[in-house]
């Protein structure tokens, strides 16, 4: 029996817009579990808003606003942007909630009854100014591994290099703009070194494609250090149980918000939860997180799971960052575009399109270059795809009523066109979705190929053989409903309006027969070429 699935993506900071560096994450992960949920696979995807930390409080305080506020805000606005690029979230939920509170407090339990927390008088940086700790992004510096400036807090945006704050190259306190003295304090350490020989056999799973395995060995190899999950006051978060002026450290009750999302869920549906978290658990779960967070989730998360006696994830899934003409997305530098801003001038199906004809299941960058975004939507998506059914449908519509022929002259022909398709099967497997399209694009060469060979045109203007050209359009418009079968994962917007115009669902089921003898819908147009003009506006201020 196929095993049940459990998706997830890293949780979006409750302290901005969705842009399009979130959504490649979003819509590799979309693509999968479309595709396994075509392919008869149980699958549930989930996601949440991390809304602690201090990246919040700042934000807040920005806006003047309560961190309750703004997290509620963005929330609702999160959930609306995903929602608009068809990222089928079964639940987003945010990490400011009662069940992850439970879990953080469960989860603390376990480590202190198995003695995994190590109490220890550190020293912080403190700002005399305001006299508070400072908390990471109330810190930045230059990482003490890469050297990249304006790196905040614990971990570089850059290398993905995990250290303590007091690590960072030149420290500045974001307040006084000045650098932090170091001060005494109390904080709770999370044992890590006790899991090494767990993470080692675990990493060996098959969990991580084998440049990360390689890295997380390194990792492993230097040896790992106690990871401080506590924070001082200010900060926004949970409290720790028995502490004064201690707040659990973000990334602890983040990566638990995966259970404590899926335990909502689990309760709005009435799944069994332990069925999926259980240590036995015969159900799989798969992250998707971009290369920076890659420590946090093969290090810390699995410890964590493993405290508290719950099962590891069995597929972690890393993909790198998102530069637009070369250059690398940042938020701080302003070189960013929202979800919203896209969705202004292009439709979400040609970023779900474009980002799929970049991705494979590495970790190389993705570079979004304009005339390549032209090129590929107008002379691939449009020209070789929505062309091959367009010009049929109008041939079908015109001279035929709309009705497809009784049966094709070849049914071998149509049998032999779906084999071409075992490939993309093994491609979407393996999450490489740039060889899908790659392949997609040379079956849709083949069918225009095929159709321009049998010239239905030139019968129709000497008005003879009418019956043959119903069965070759006919031809054509199964190639199509194929094809757009394949690209449904891609591209749900386009899939739902052709389901509509060829009046039936495309489904893996439903190619076993040809769709003949049927009415199709009649069709104005299925979708429109996009312009250089319109990139240049979209990377306008
Ligand atoms: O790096 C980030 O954007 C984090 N908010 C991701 C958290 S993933 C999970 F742990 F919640
Ligand atoms: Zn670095």
């Amino acid at each position: 029996m196929k095993k049940k699935i459990l998706i997830t993506c890293a949780f979006p900071y409750a302290n901005g817009s969705i842009h399009i560096g979130h959504l490649l994450e979003h819509i590799q992960a979309d693509i999968l579990v479309r595709y396994k949920k075509m392919m008869n696979y149980k699958v549930w995807f989930i996601c949440a808003d991390d809304a602690h930390g201090t990246a919040i409080t700042i934000k807040a305080n920005e806006n003047n606003v309560s961190e309750e506020y703004l997290i509620s805000q963005v929330l609702k606005e999160h959930k609306k942007d995903l929602f608009d690029f068809d990222i089928l979230y079964n639940k987003y939920y945010s990490t400011h909630s009662k069940e992850n509170l439970f879990f953080v407090k469960k989860a603390f339990n376990c480590l202190k009854k198995k003695r995994l927390i190590k109490i220890k008088t550190i020293k912080q940086f403190y700002d005399n100014s305001k006299n508070i700790f400072l908390s990471d992004r109330y810190v930045y510096g230059s990482c003490p591994f890469c050297k990249s400036y304006k790196e905040y807090g614990d971990n570089c945006s850059s290398c993905g290099a995990f250290y303590s704050v007091t690590d960072l190259i030149d420290p500045i306190s974001v307040f006084s703009k000045k650098k932090p003295v170091l001060k005494k304090t109390v904080h709770l350490f999370f044992n890590i070194s006790h899991f090494k020989n767990i993470l080692k056999k675990w990493i060996f799973s098959n969990v991580f494609n084998e440049k990360i395995l390689k890295k997380v060995l390194e990792w492993l190899k230097i040896g790992l250090k106690d990871w401080n999950i506590s924070r001082d006051d200010p900060y926004f978060g949970f409290k720790i149980p028995g502490f004064k002026k201690k707040y659990f450290y973000v990334w602890l009750d983040a990566t638990i918000g995966y259970i404590s999302t899926f335990k909502k869920l689990s309760k709005d549906l009435n799944l069994n939860f332990k069925e999926f978290w259980c240590k036995k658990s015969n159900t799989k779960l798969y992250h998707f997180i971009g290369k920076d967070i890659i420590h946090f989730h093969s290090i810390f998360w699995p410890s964590l799971l493993d405290a508290m006696s719950f099962r590891k994830p069995t597929k972690i899934y890393v993909h790198g960052y998102v530069k637009i003409n070369d250059k690398k997305l940042s938020k701080s530098k302003n070189y960013i575009i929202s979800a919203k801003k896209w969705l202004k001038y292009f439709d979400s199906d040609s970023l779900r399109y474009y980002y799929a004809s970049k991705i494979s299941n590495g970790i190389e960058d993705v570079n979004i270059n304009a005339k390549d975004f032209v090129y590929k939507i107008n002379s691939g998506l449009v020209n070789k795809i929505v062309n091959l059914g367009f010009r049929n449908f109008k041939l079908i519509n015109k001279y035929f009523d709309g009705m497809l022929a009784k049966n094709l002259e070849n049914i071998s022909e149509y049998n032999n066109f779906l084999l071409k398709f075992k490939k993309v099967n093994i491609f979407f497997k393996d999450l490489k979705y740039k060889s899908v399209i790659i392949e997609i694009l040379k079956i849709a060469d083949f069918a225009n190929y095929y159709i321009n060979n049998k010239s239905p045109w030139s019968f129709i203007k000497k008005n003879t053989n009418l019956l043959y050209v119903q069965k070759v359009c006919s031809m054509g418009i199964n190639f199509f409903k194929i094809i757009m079968t394949y690209m449904k994962p891609i591209l749900p917007k386009l899939s739902k309006k052709v389901e509509f115009f060829l009046n039936s669902k495309l489904s893996f089921e439903s190619l076993k027969s040809p769709l003949l003898n049927h009415k199709i819908s009649n069709i104005k147009i299925l979708y429109k070429r996009v312009s250089m003009k319109d990139f240049n506006k979209l990377l306008k201020k």
